[in-house]
């Protein structure tokens, strides 16, 4: 099957999904399997697919009541030129999560909103920033008086609702039929309102396992793949969700029969309810696992405090030629780890701060460090 990119997706469903954490955890993460039966995705381990979610059809409902419109009315998609329903407009097109400032401005000509004030005015920026992050367009509007809302000109002011990304957690080689995702539930509080992110919340509740249409696309990560020799070390760092292509990554070298020795560092935030794919991995005879709950003990403990235990063993790794992977938050995590391993560098490799940066820079440029960060 050709062709299959962000604008022309193929459609899968949900062939599986439970959750990886227990119900005891305090958060949220879950195992996701598409249906690929009938569908030729090429990918490859370290390879993300980008989903095209829909909102929530309450979000949506209450959407179309506070604009005082019903869900046939129709409305011309501004970007692709096409008509549709406005509830189709609604589930799979808009962001409705941010107010744009555009809205915020359609909204303070049609009438004068208590809720907008003098936000607009020139001097006003930080507070109107503020505004704009914190409220949400179903709010704005339910504080909407009773005249009728130009449709179509609320509509051209939400902005897209764009694809989401997932590491892909399972080899093509091992399960040909089916995709495996790990996904991280995003929830805050809005007020006194629980929120849940788009795709996540579509991904874990709202899409009906063997019904709903998923419509994705392969995120190729060239910079982020295996080495082509499938007996060279691997070190993998890769707490929440992290995780996931090394999934893929050990499933690839088992069913190559690898000889290498493969290393994982894994963190979350409890052992008894977040250690995801613990069965998994004891299938590997040539995996060591090195664990590190956050919230066990007072004190956190990350993945990078078990690489500093570690900084004699995983430096003579790294000299012997292994490749080193981060996958993760961007955030903070890697950074935090990337720190860790210059300091690594420099006591084990007896070098300055600078020698031990151009190490790692080496290693990049070998393509023997490799990053995938979101
Ligand atoms: C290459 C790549 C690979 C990735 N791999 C994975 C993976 O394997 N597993 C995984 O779980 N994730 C992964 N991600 C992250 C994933 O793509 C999504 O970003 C994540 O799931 C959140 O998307 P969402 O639609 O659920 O949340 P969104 O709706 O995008 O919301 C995200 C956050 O935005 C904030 N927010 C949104 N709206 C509001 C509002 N109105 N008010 C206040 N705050 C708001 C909240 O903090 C919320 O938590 C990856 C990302 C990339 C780029
Ligand atoms: N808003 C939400 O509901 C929500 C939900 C899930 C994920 N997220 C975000 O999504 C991204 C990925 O989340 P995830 O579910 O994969 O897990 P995650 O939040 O990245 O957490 C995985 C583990 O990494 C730890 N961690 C936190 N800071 C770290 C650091 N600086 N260095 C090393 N480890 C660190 C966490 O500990 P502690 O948490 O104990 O500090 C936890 O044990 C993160 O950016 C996260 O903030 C948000």
């Amino acid at each position: 099957m050709g062709n299959i990119d962000r604008n022309h997706p193929v459609s899968v469903t949900i062939k599986q999904r439970y959750p990886l954490t227990r119900e005891s955890s305090s958060k949220q993460t879950w195992h996701v399997t598409l249906d690929l039966k009938g569908v030729d995705l090429d990918y490859h381990p370290g390879d993300s697919i980008g989903i095209h979610a829909q909102n929530d059809p309450l979000l949506v409902e209450h959407l179309i009541e506070a604009m005082q419109a019903t869900p046939s009315d129709t409305i011309t998609h501004k970007r692709s030129g096409k008509k549709m329903s406005l509830a189709t407009f609604l589930t799979h097109h808009a962001n409705l999560s941010r107010i744009t400032s555009s809205f915020l401005k359609l909204i303070h000509e049609i009438e004068d909103c208590s809720k907008i004030g003098n936000l607009l005015d020139p001097d006003n920026k930080p507070k109107l920033r503020t505004f704009l992050k914190e409220q949400d367009p179903l709010h704005l509007l339910q504080g909407f008086s009773k005249s009728k809302l130009p449709l179509q000109d609320l509509c051209d002011q939400f902005g897209p609702l764009l694809p989401r990304f997932y590491s892909i957690a399972s080899s093509k080689r091992v399960h040909k039929d089916a995709l495996d995702l790990t996904v991280s539930l995003f929830t805050w509080m809005q007020g006194d309102e629980k929120r849940y992110g788009v795709a996540s919340h579509f991904l874990c509740h709202l899409a009906k396992l063997g019904e709903t249409p998923i419509p994705l696309f392969v995120q190729p990560a060239r910079h982020f793949r295996l080495p082509e020799d499938h007996h060279t070390d691997i070190i993998m760092i890769g707490p929440g969700t992290g995780v996931a292509p090394f999934r893929a990554f050990m499933q690839e070298r088992m069913h190559h029969s690898s000889k290498a020795n493969h290393w994982l560092f894994f963190g979350e935030r409890n052992s008894q309810s977040d250690y995801f794919y613990e069965s998994d991995w004891k299938k590997h005879d040539r995996l060591h696992v090195h664990t590190a709950f956050s919230r066990d003990q007072e004190e956190k403990v990350y993945v990078q405090h078990k690489i500093k235990e570690n900084a004699k063993e995983l430096y003579k790794w790294l000299e012997n030629g292994a490749h080193l992977y981060i996958c993760g938050d961007a955030k903070m995590m890697a950074k935090d780890v990337e720190q860790t391993l210059h300091q690594l560098i420099s006591e084990e490799g007896k070098k300055t701060e600078v020698e031990a940066k151009e190490f790692l820079k080496a290693l990049r440029k070998q393509g023997r460090y490799l990053l995938d960060v979101y």
